[in-house]
């Protein structure tokens, strides 16, 4: 019966080598035993080595009991032992501890109990739970701020982001339950003392669901992570940390959708600058795009309601991230990088034109438009700058499918053009493979098309305008 430990569930915490170790461990078992074994290593690489497909929203990674869709377990090894470099302002394995508060946690003066109700009072919000060092000046200097969300497991992206990104961030964080938000202000901590752009210009809003307290509480004292901080490896760390959350509010996280649209108002309406770039955690803006934006958006005009578009594109985790259009191109080239979802669902980017976008002129410096997207199609979900006028995230869509674009396609049946600008850009870490959708996320997505289907009504009768599509 020995064999039975190697259950699914055992593996939630995705910590290959030592779990590795264990399962050979019981190679002493019948030979029998012994192939089922292999044959659960096997299949558990083979989920490691092929993950799921990766939907584009940031805080989807819903907890699964399953091999399928581990929580908090990187998409790509990879990009785990990439180390990022070592930043100036190093933070060498120390850690707040209670007891010798040498350095206190993020949200220390944050009470749970009382926050903004959401319009139907399922979750709690706290806006400017922590307000980066130079935010408001930083703020006052952009015209453009980037806001972005993440469930606690997929954060470890942010220091790419705020590293690439350089100007204001407004990020909303979704904690479960206690145990998420221990481990949100310990990461979060990690993530200021690690990363001068994130403690200079990120500012987070937390929001928790109604039932927050029903969850399990964790001591903050019993919160040992001695040595395990190092800012080369910010996924890492966060892995370490993640083992915190029982099953319990894993269980949770599994039973509950994630709420992707509350957490889009949320940092949306957390930017204080003229524009706002809407992505998701995962999505890695291109090398010091926001002084080259804030050159082009200082004489931008624009007839009517413009939405400017910034191409997207995953790249093998084999390849550095480009530092330019030009190097990106040359990443294509090689096959080590294409258009987002090109091969996983092309008609979301497919508006884009990307043959357009990869024609325009060499050696651009200067942040222009390429071209103007003509044939927008229903199901288009770009990442687009706007004035933050547009229209909100329908927060009756909560979970997987339809929840950015419906936004998308009520800016289009408002009357939107999309504009397309080169030569930033952004990336996706991995190349995404077809694969079958996993369960939960196909109940997820019919549920929301029934939704849609009403929203859809609705929007027609709003702007008098149905565009057969
Ligand atoms: C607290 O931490 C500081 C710096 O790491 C150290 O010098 C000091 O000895 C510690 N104090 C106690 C009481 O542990
Ligand atoms: C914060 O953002 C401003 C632009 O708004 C930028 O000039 C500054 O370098 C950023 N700070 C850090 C530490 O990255
Ligand atoms: C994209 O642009 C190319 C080059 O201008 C054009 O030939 C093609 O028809 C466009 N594709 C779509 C789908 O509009
Ligand atoms: C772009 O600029 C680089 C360096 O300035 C130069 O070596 C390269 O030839 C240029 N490429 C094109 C296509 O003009």
């Amino acid at each position: 019966m020995l064999c039975l430990v190697c259950k699914p569930t055992s593996l939630l915490h995705c910590d290959y080598p030592a779990k590795r170790k264990s399962m050979f461990r019981l190679l002493p078992c019948s030979s029998i035993k012994i192939l089922l074994i292999m044959l659960s290593v096997n299949i558990f690489w083979l989920v490691r080595v092929y993950p799921p497909a990766h939907n584009t929203n940031a805080g989807q990674s819903v907890p699964q009991l399953k091999a399928e869709a581990m929580p908090g377990c990187p998409q790509n090894l990879e990009v785990v032992n990439k180390p990022l470099p070592l930043p100036k302002y190093s933070f060498e394995g120390a850690l707040p501890v209670k007891n010798n508060n040498t350095i206190s946690l993020t949200f220390d003066n944050i009470d749970l109990r009382y926050g903004r109700w959401d319009s139907q009072q399922m979750y709690k919000i706290k806006d400017f739970a922590v307000v980066g060092d130079q935010y408001a000046e930083s703020s006052e200097a952009s015209l453009i701020c980037l806001a972005t969300q993440s469930s606690v497991e997929r954060l470890y992206s942010l220091p790419q982001v705020a590293e690439n990104w350089r100007g204001p961030l407004s990020v909303a964080l979704f904690s479960a339950g206690n145990e998420e938000y221990i481990v949100l202000r310990y990461f979060v901590t990690y993530l200021r003392l690690c990363f001068p752009n994130v403690k200079a210009n990120a500012t987070f809003h937390i929001l928790v669901p109604r039932e927050f307290d029903n969850l399990p509480t964790v001591q903050m004292d019993t919160v040992n992570i001695k040595n395990k901080y190092n800012c080369q490896y910010p996924e890492r760390t966060l892995k370490a940390l993640l083992k915190f959350r029982t099953a319990k509010t894993l269980e949770w996280r599994q039973k509950n959708t994630y709420p992707q649209n509350h957490m889009r108002n949320v940092a949306r309406k957390g930017c204080q600058s003229k524009y706002v770039f809407l992505t998701d955690v995962d999505i890695i803006p291109s090398i010091n795009s926001v002084v080259q934006l804030n050159h082009f958006f200082k004489t931008a005009r624009c007839e009517g309601s413009c939405a400017y578009v910034i191409p997207t594109f995953e790249i093998d985790v084999r390849a550095t991230f480009p530092r330019t259009k030009d190097t990106l191109i040359a990443l294509i080239k090689k096959g080590l990088a294409r258009p987002f979802h090109e091969k996983v669902f092309i008609y979301n980017q497919y508006a884009t034109n990307f043959t357009r976008w990869l024609l325009s002129k060499r050696n651009e410096t200067a942040v222009s438009v390429s071209h103007t997207v003509t044939n927008f199609e229903f199901l288009y979900e770009p990442f687009y700058i706007a004035i933050d006028k547009v229209p909100v995230h329908d927060e009756r869509f909560t979970g997987y499918g339809f929840t950015r674009n419906s936004q998308v396609y009520e800016m289009y049946v408002a009357g939107y053009k999309f504009l397309v600008l080169s030569p930033v850009f952004t990336c996706h870490w991995g190349l995404q493979r077809k694969q079958a959708r996993p369960a939960w996320r196909e109940q997820q997505n019919n549920a929301n098309r029934k939704k849609f289907d009403v929203f859809k009504s609705e929007i027609f009768a709003r702007y008098k305008n149905d565009p057969h599509l």
